[in-house]
């Protein structure tokens, strides 16, 4: 079988190397892929928002499946214009990718199937989006309805800070049209975790959950980021937590999704909080999780193609889909300067060190090779991941390797699982 892989980050690199395993998979292609793909893959110089041009290289290499790694082209309705040309891909089509693509659109269709949703209303008027703002009071969450690279909410300690953010958005086109509409929501305090799915539609085998921690600095300080490290599985999320967000909140949303004429295949992420109240649902994203999917595909027991083939061709019934009990561990070595501006092209040393070290994989993000040298080519440059029988030895590992791998600037945050270590030892 012959894979292509969109994307270029550290979960398009674990999807090809989880995918690298499967006896049936002969070649892997990844457009555009990074400088460790390459090591496992053949990259392709297309990008991921370049449907046509992949579509194109699909049909021309006799791909048997695609497998889309981030939202844009699923939002661009990357998996319409391949049915259209009769070319297999692991991906929900455009208006399934609306649980993602358009805030308003989920929350809506929570509401109008009655299924668990937060207080929230949608406004495209700033002087009526913030009338409502000073109804509600502070905190209070004000949210770009489209995509706007997670740049596009404010989580507003104050009135003020809400009323800039809506004016931004529907004043200053700060996020182009996906600010044109805004979402004004209530601040859900708590834990987050999310758990994924596999679905074809009908079938839905929940993934283990996961923890991702967002803030740049420890103690979850700081700028959001696109997620500085991970760890599957949560201890926070116990069996019932766990049944609620699959059974009330996932299936009944893919049941809506299919009821209203938009069936949902692939891979649906439910980001949650755990309140006081119960877990709430924070969004969906149409896709897998990056960092999430560095440490919950290591835990899979099996062949993810043939789940994924399972998936797109509505047999996911007819697969058996295991996890292992072990802890994972991801901790995300960034560029100094990262979520700001940072430089790139520095030179990575240590890798070799590593390579051998027992449940330990090291997932490229932001990396290129130059003059057969690996160097730094993104804010996230490496995910550096590690299994364990406990959070203490998966932590213990990942935070070893984390220090040997190098690169000038290297930055990284040194409490990622330490909760989940401590709730291991206090029972
Ligand atoms: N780590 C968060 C996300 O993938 O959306």
């Amino acid at each position: 079988m012959k894979i292509l892989i969109v994307g270029s980050g550290g979960r398009e690199h674990t999807l090809t190397w989880k995918l690298a395993q499967s006896p049936t998979v002969d070649q892997i292609y990844c457009a555009p892929g990074n400088g460790g793909i390459a090591q496992i893959a053949t990259c392709v110089d297309l990008a991921a928002d370049d449907l046509a041009g992949l579509a194109d290289f699909a049909e021309r290499e006799s791909i048997d499946l695609t497998v889309v790694g981030p939202e844009a082209p699923l939002v661009a309705g990357i998996a319409d214009l391949f049915a259209e040309r009769a070319l297999s891909i692991y991906a929900p089509t455009q208006a399934a990718a609306r649980l993602e693509g358009s805030k308003s659109f989920t929350r809506e269709l929570l509401r109008k199937h009655d299924i668990d949703h937060i207080q929230f209303e949608v406004f495209t008027d700033a002087a009526e989006a913030k009338a409502y703002v000073r109804q509600q009071g502070a905190p209070i969450v004000v949210k770009a309805d489209g995509l706007a690279s997670g740049k596009g909410v404010e989580v507003a300690q104050t009135v003020a800070e809400a009323e800039a953010h809506i004016d931004l958005c529907l004043e200053q086109g700060g996020y182009g049209s996906a600010g044109q509409t805004v979402i004004v929501e209530e601040c859900l305090v708590g834990q987050e975790c999310s758990i994924k799915v596999f679905t074809d539609g009908e079938t839905v085998v929940p993934m283990v959950p996961s923890q991702d921690y967002k803030p740049i600095g420890d103690g979850n300080v700081g700028p959001n980021t696109g997620g500085m490290g991970c760890y599957s599985p949560v201890p926070a999320v116990d069996s019932e937590t766990f049944d609620y967000i699959v059974n009330q909140l996932i299936r009944p949303t893919i049941a809506a999704m299919a009821t209203e004429g938009s069936p949902y295949v692939g891979t649906l992420y439910a980001g949650c909080i755990l309140t006081d109240q119960g877990p709430k649902l924070l969004e969906y994203n149409c896709r897998f999780g990056d960092p999430e999917t560095q440490v919950v595909l290591p835990r899979l027991d099996g062949d993810l193609f043939t789940i994924l083939q399972a998936t797109v061709a509505g047999r996911l019934d007819e697969v058996d889909i295991q996890w292992t009990q072990d802890r994972c561990v991801c901790v995300v070595l960034a560029s100094g300067g990262y979520p700001r501006s940072y430089e790139t092209g520095k030179p990575i040393s240590g890798l070799a060190q590593v390579a051998g070290w027992e449940d330990v994989m090291i997932f490229h993000a932001g990396t290129a090779r130059q003059n057969g040298q690996l160097v730094t080519n993104g804010g996230r440059v490496l995910g550096v991941t590690a299994l364990g029988e406990t959070y203490e030895i998966a932590r213990e590992r990942a935070y070893q390797a984390a220090a040997m791998v190098d690169f000038e600037n290297k930055y990284y945050r040194t409490d990622i699982a330490q909760r989940a270590v401590e709730a291991e030892h206090s029972g």
